[in-house]
């Protein structure tokens, strides 16, 4: 089933309403609030949380059904993000012009460089998805090609400075990573 008709079947959403836990958790290391890209928004949560925190963002996803979501519950808690249908394989940003990335479970490698670029000097990137120890569980991704390699997200983002890397494998997360980076200049 593709995510638009996930999306639309689910009376709810789909990975709740709360933001990712990776980002959560790590909120220190966010930036302070300016212009953020939600890459893969879905249906919004990490998005409007940080539209929650002061941020003007900006949600990337093919998923009309999602970005009409993700809106709604930016409205609902008094804010309001950018949803913009957009095909990520094939997107292109303005260099330098925005100050936060996230990234929760969406892998395409070919667009890394370009969000990177697209970072602001000191600009912040925060990304976490499922890595290869994740086919063992009977949940998530099991597409090869969507799943990281150990230590890989450390190679990708080789040219940021590196504030925060985890790896994780249990029952409760899956099998992911997950890695903070500041754009040097
Ligand atoms: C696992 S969901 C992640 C949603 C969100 N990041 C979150 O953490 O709640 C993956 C998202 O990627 C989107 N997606 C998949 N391929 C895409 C593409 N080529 N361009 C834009 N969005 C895409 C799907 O529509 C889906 O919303």
């Amino acid at each position: 089933m593709d995510w638009d008709t996930r999306y639309q079947n689910n009376p709810g959403y789909v990975f709740g309403k709360d933001p990712a836990r990776f980002l959560l958790e790590n909120r220190i290391f966010l930036p302070t609030p300016g212009v953020a890209l939600d890459v893969a928004v879905g249906e919004g949560r990490n998005a409007a949380y940080l539209a929650r925190l002061g941020f003007r963002v900006a949600g990337f996803d093919l998923s009309k059904a999602g970005l009409i979501k993700a809106s709604r519950l930016a409205f609902e808690h008094g804010v309001a993000i950018q949803p913009v249908i957009a095909d990520l394989t094939k997107v292109a940003i303005a260099p330098a012009s925005l100050d936060l990335i996230v990234c929760i479970n969406f892998l395409e490698r070919p667009l890394l460089p370009v969000l990177m670029e697209a970072l602001k000097p000191k600009g912040r990137f925060f990304m976490e998805t499922y890595t290869k120890g994740q086919l063992k569980y009977s949940f998530g991704p099991s597409n090869i090609d969507h799943l990281l390699k150990e230590g890989e997200l450390l190679e990708l983002f080789k040219d940021l400075s590196i504030l925060f890397y985890q790896e994780l494998d249990n029952e409760l997360t899956g099998a992911k990573a997950g890695i903070i980076a500041e754009k040097r200049h």
